[in-house]
């Protein structure tokens, strides 16, 4: 098969447009990976050309051997959908999780994304936790979220709180929470390393003044994660926007009750009182 044709490179091309159509993707911002599953790595393999062996710059022994579907550094999510040859890469892990090459895609040059290592850690925390079941990883320069990382405290407690406040299905969605990490020089192995431990506990990892990270096991339960805590954020600051004291809003309680009904375990260290709304 060819791999334009196969339904996971398909599915990954209409995320990432659907990103750039959100407006999270200015210029090069964001990126996307994808762990793909052996059965379609056999259907597509026979387009594979290896390049010569990179070092990721990290260590993710629990990734050898693993094929990803990623965007390119330097790439535009506003011509993946036009030129994904151009745009996207697969690359391989070697056996011990220390290089990667590619074997398909950045046909005019490239090579994956700058934030490779941080995708890479993520997807190998999100493996282990999830018995493989996790396969996307996510970060989109969301507006609103940016935003929100001017004016509220750097904590996962508040960020958590504050955003499940704004719709009723934040909770729902994003039961575990979302993880903050301060300002740090992106593209490393520093900024992955505080990610990744993120991701231990949350789908969601906030990057202060800079984006968000989200996990999930395909497109569209990861699309749609990122798109509720950024819609979320976008109210937040119209409410800030309006008048910084809210009248009223959803309580502690109200979140116990949701909780009971929906079935969901809401850590009560996001339930705290407050001193106001
Ligand atoms: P890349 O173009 O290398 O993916 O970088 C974009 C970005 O958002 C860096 O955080
Ligand atoms: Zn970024």
């Amino acid at each position: 098969m060819k791999v334009l044709d196969a339904e996971f490179v398909q599915g990954f091309i209409r995320m990432a447009n659907d990103g750039w159509e959100q407006g999270w993707h200015e210029r090069n911002g964001g990126n996307l990976t994808y762990r793909i599953k052996d059965e379609e790595v056999e259907s597509i393999k026979e387009n594979f050309n290896p390049g010569e062996w990179q070092p990721i710059g990290t260590t993710v022994s629990n990734l050898a051997g693993e094929y990803f579907l990623t965007t390119g550094s330097g790439k535009y999510f506003r011509n993946v959908i036009l030129d994904p040859e151009d745009s996207l890469g697969i690359a391989e892990i070697d056996e011990k999780g220390e290089n990667y090459r590619v074997v398909w895609g950045f046909v005019n040059g490239g090579r994956p994304t700058s934030e490779f290592p941080s995708h890479l850690m993520n997807h190998e925390v999100k493996k282990l936790a999830t018995g493989g079941k996790y396969r996307v990883i996510y970060h989109a320069h969301t507006t609103n979220i940016i935003a929100l990382t001017f004016v509220l405290p750097l904590s996962d407690e508040v960020f958590t709180r504050e955003l499940w406040e704004m719709a009723t299905e934040c909770p729902v969605v994003f039961p575990s929470g979302i993880g903050v990490v301060p300002w740090m020089v992106p593209g490393g192995r520093d900024i992955a390393v505080e990610t990744s431990k993120l991701m231990k506990k949350y789908d969601l990892a906030i990057w202060a003044h800079h984006g968000m990270f989200a996990a999930g096991e395909d497109f569209d339960l990861t699309f749609g994660l990122m798109h509720t805590a950024e819609k979320s954020a976008e109210i937040l600051v119209k409410v800030l926007s309006m008048n910084p004291h809210k009248l009223q809003t959803i309580t502690p309680d109200d979140f116990r009750h949701l909780a009971k009904d929906f079935n969901v375990n809401l850590p009560e260290e996001f339930l705290y009182e407050k001193k106001t709304l």
